[in-house]
């Protein structure tokens, strides 16, 4: 059982403060009655809202963040590797449940797992120039050939990369800007400059920022702030 302000801010676009009022002008009804308090709980799956005489669409998808730990696989595993979707809690777990892009393994950092296909095809295709950042350990020092080489477009096997940005952040260390995400693509950008990548750690996808709150292995619903931010490429 949900307040039903929880619910709403969930379902819909209205802020807390809109849906406060709206309720206080008695315009939300739950299975046809009128709502009086914000504070009144409901089963969210089991309810038919409406809001000013129209219904609420029920949240048809999930959209889960996680902070991916080393050590999960982002593919459905074919051997013994854990996967990020044993991460997931079960309420979550249907079977479209899958990973918006891939981490390698090793990798760390933000992810999006959810069912709406539509929803993860415009966050990874690079044409939605949706950027991700990873921060970034290697082994040899940061060269100005990296800087300028990451820049013009890295050459490797299976065609350009985009123009990337590489921001040096230490000696060895560095944010890495992307807007496209090919297999094992950062580390072998760097291999074409002779370094090893030793941490990869992804902080940013669009304008979303992994949350302070999530931590290492934690899932969450991401809220629809999130999701907007997710979407953005300012
Ligand atoms: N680039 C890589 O090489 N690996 C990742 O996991 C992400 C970007």
């Amino acid at each position: 059982m949900k307040r039903i302000d929880k619910i709403l801010s969930e379902q819909t676009n209205y802020s807390r403060k809109e849906i406060k009022k709206l309720i206080s002008k008695e315009l939300v009804l739950v299975n046809d009655r009128i709502v009086k308090r914000p504070e009144e709980k409901y089963d969210d799956e089991a309810i038919i809202i409406k809001i000013e005489g129209k219904e609420v669409s029920i949240k048809k998808h999930f959209y889960l963040l996680l902070n991916k730990p080393s050590g999960y696989v982002s593919t459905t595993s074919l051997n013994e590797d854990k996967t990020v979707i044993d991460l997931v809690p079960d309420k979550y777990k249907t079977k479209t449940l899958f990973p918006a892009g891939r981490l390698d393994k090793d990798t760390t950092g933000l992810m999006l797992i959810t069912d709406d296909g539509v929803f993860s095809h415009n966050i990874l295709a690079p044409k939605k120039h949706i950027k991700k950042i990873y921060e970034v350990v290697i082994d040899i020092p940061i060269s100005e050939d990296m800087i300028i080489g990451f820049k013009n477009g890295v050459k490797l096997n299976d065609g350009e990369c985009k123009s990337a940005l590489l921001e040096k952040t230490g000696e060895y260390s560095s944010l890495v800007t992307l807007t496209e995400g090919r297999y094992h693509q950062i580390k072998r950008m760097f291999g074409c400059f002779g370094a090893k990548v030793i941490k990869l750690h992804r902080i940013c996808m669009g304008e979303l920022y992994l949350p302070n709150d999530l931590g290492v292995g934690e899932v969450r619903e991401a809220t629809n702030e999130e999701l907007e931010k997710l979407q953005s490429k300012k």
